[in-house]
């Protein structure tokens, strides 16, 4: 059985004052979950949340992270530092990073196993534009994307969010339907590199969640919780979201 997973991805919103509130929210709306909860801060709120979310079950991660472990690399952070500071968790190959900072799908597989060198889940985005959707090609761009991520085996614990590009931050989700049959397909794609993995890794559902759409993209079969941008900056949509996938 796998535990339903909920990650808010706050992207590069907020200040000290915001994120101290919205993460007081949080602790005060999410008790005791049968759901894993996560937030994504931008890195210098990750302390914060880390010390507000200390004696909650809420995890805290970061948004993305260097390929290497240290060195000369000015402005970037390693794997190795957010698990210092309190981390269990990275998104990866997010498709702003991928369309805004030209990151390739082996450089994010050299980011995958840098944050399990860590000891930290790798949250792996997958997702087509609407153009490559439009021409058919949905499925052989997320399964290139996949490709490239069996650079280093992967573990039971990763993650993998499913995020079509053209409904990250448009209002327009994909219906149920569509969000299902990609979420098969993944999952039928991990099948023939590890059955075993297949059937433990999460699967989750991004692009546009809100508490008014999440209780029907979690009843389909392989959606195993969200990535929530927009809707988890407010802790009480967030909170209804999580309430759904209960
Ligand atoms: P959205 O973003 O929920 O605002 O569409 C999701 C994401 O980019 O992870």
């Amino acid at each position: 059985m796998r535990r339903r997973l909920v990650v808010a991805n706050w992207k590069m919103h907020g200040s000290l004052d915001s994120a101290q509130a919205l993460l007081d929210g949080l602790v005060s709306c999410i008790g005791d979950s049968a759901v894993e909860v996560a937030v994504c801060p931008p890195f210098v709120h990750v302390p914060l949340a880390v010390s507000v979310t200390t004696d909650s079950a809420i995890g805290v991660g970061g948004q993305t992270c260097s390929e290497y472990d240290s060195g000369a690399y000015t402005g970037e952070v390693a794997a190795a530092m957010l698990a210092d500071i309190g981390c269990d968790r990275v998104i990866l190959g997010h498709s702003e990073r991928r369309q805004y900072f030209a990151e390739t799908n082996d450089q994010v597989a050299l980011k995958a196993q840098a944050v399990r060198r860590a000891g930290l889940v790798p949250v792996l985005c997958v997702g087509e534009t609407l153009e490559q959707r439009e021409q058919g090609r949905a499925e052989e761009v997320v399964a290139e994307q996949l490709q490239a991520l069996l650079a280093e085996p992967l573990q039971a614990s990763d993650v993998i969010a499913y995020e079509p590009v053209w409904a990250i931050g448009t209002g327009k989700t994909a219906s149920p339907e569509q969000a299902q049959q990609m979420h098969a397909f993944i999952r039928q794609f991990l099948r023939q590199h590890s059955a075993a993995e297949a059937e433990a890794i999460r699967l989750l559902y991004g692009g546009s969640v809100k508490a008014a759409n999440a209780a029907e993209l979690f009843a389909q079969q392989d959606i195993d919780g969200a990535l929530v941008g927009g809707a988890s900056l407010d802790a009480t949509e967030f909170a209804a979201i999580i309430a759904a996938a209960q």
